[in-house]
């Protein structure tokens, strides 16, 4: 049976060239980065060197890069840790539609007395700037809003959002998790002050990614110990991941303008195709939105059921985020657009990466008709009559 991978909002294949460069830290060259003989220098070169290549991608300063163990741990270090450095019981804004790291931690600090904020958006998951605008005021020290929306792939304007949010003194941060490597992130112009991305999302191994802490932003560490990153996150490093982090950031900035463009088009053909079908709709603005994201309400189907299905058929798709997908109730940004609790739990999140090809979405294109309408007539069915 074919097998096509549209899932890539969640996870990413690891390449195999990012692979073979993080092997040798796993076999001979294991030392610990904090060790004096050369075991120890070798693995810290490899650190050094994957610190500038992730620098070298957004444009900033090694030194304002600290290596977490992924994107979650990376959300809650800016959020928790901005929070803890600022004298004052100040406030938080951030949307309705963000991902759970950056979410639940905002409500974690709600509940220890912090004021929360959380901005609506439009129907296709865009923050508008006047929300923001209206939402500001002396108390707030620290604004979060995504550079990209992991379930439909909204982008967000997120100078403008920076500027409103430095005009009234408050800093800004930014879960790139989504965004990165999949739109431009120049920190020499975005002036975001923490900036979080993670390595499994751009072709790099699990269980690594990066905070992005502007020089001269407060910020309090979170974990206490060995005082390796600064300090800011104790522990012994995960050289092999970190090393991983910055040969998948290099191949991935590398590809960026090529892929997204290639992308984009297997993107629009699935949804020009897919919208041509009674009672399907797509989710999120057509634009700004990321080329890897094509995400869809289809009616009278439900979405989790119509994921198993085409899981028979050797496609792996999603209906909104993979963290989400065990949770009863249906995903949080989509009812945070307007979409009711029915029309939330009828959606398909097709996730494309640098690997698919139109071979992938001929596939996709042919299996899905069918399988929509034998979920609509009720119909049992096999991978082979569907
Ligand atoms: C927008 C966003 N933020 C944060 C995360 C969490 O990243 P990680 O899995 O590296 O902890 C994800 C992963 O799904 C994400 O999509």
């Amino acid at each position: 049976m074919r097998r096509v991978y549209l899932d890539n909002n969640a996870t990413t294949c690891l390449d195999p060239e990012v692979l073979d460069h993080m092997l040798p830290y796993m076999r001979e060259s294991y030392g610990n980065p904090s060790s004096l003989h050369w075991l120890g220098d070798e693995a810290a070169a490899a650190m050094t060197l994957a610190r500038k290549e992730l620098a070298s991608v957004l444009r900033c300063y090694p030194s304002e890069l600290f290596f977490t163990s992924g994107g979650t741990e990376a959300d809650n270090m800016a959020i928790i840790g901005c929070m803890k450095a600022s004298a004052r019981k100040g406030r938080v804004v951030t949307t309705a539609v963000e991902h759970s790291a950056v979410l639940d931690v905002c409500h974690a600090l709600h509940d220890e007395g912090h004021p929360l904020t959380v901005l609506p958006v439009d129907e296709g998951g865009l923050v508008d700037p006047e929300e923001l605008q209206k939402a500001m005021g002396d108390d707030v020290v620290l604004v979060s809003i995504m550079a990209a929306n992991n379930v439909v792939g909204t982008i967000q304007p997120l100078q403008e959002l920076i500027d409103i949010s430095h005009a009234h003194g408050a800093l800004f941060h930014t879960d790139a998790v989504q965004g990165f490597c999949r739109m431009p992130l120049d920190l020499r112009t975005l002036k975001a002050d923490l900036l979080s991305v993670s390595a499994h999302k751009i072709h790099g191994p699990k269980g690594v990614g990066a905070l992005f802490i502007r020089e001269g932003t407060p910020v309090a560490p979170l974990t206490f110990g060995g005082g390796q990153e600064g300090g800011m996150r104790p522990s012994t490093e995960n050289v092999p991941g970190i090393v991983g982090l910055g040969k998948a950031a290099l191949a991935a900035d590398a590809r960026m303008r090529d892929a997204d463009g290639r992308m984009a088009l297997l993107r629009d053909r699935l949804i020009d195709e897919l919208l041509t079908m009674d009672g399907v709709h797509l989710n999120g603005h057509r634009s700004p939105r990321l080329a890897n994201n094509a995400h869809f309400r289809i009616d009278a189907v439900n979405g989790t059921e119509l994921v198993l299905k085409l899981s028979d058929l050797g496609i792996a798709a999603s209906t909104a985020s993979a963290c989400s997908a065990s949770s009863p109730s249906p995903s949080h940004v989509l009812t945070a657009m307007g979409l009711t609790w029915n029309q939330a739990e009828s959606s398909l999140r097709l996730g494309l990466s640098h690997h698919t090809t139109e071979a992938d979405v001929d596939y996709v294109l042919e299996m899905l008709p069918t399988v929509i309408s034998n979920l609509r007539e009720g119909k049992r069915f096999n991978a082979t009559t569907a």
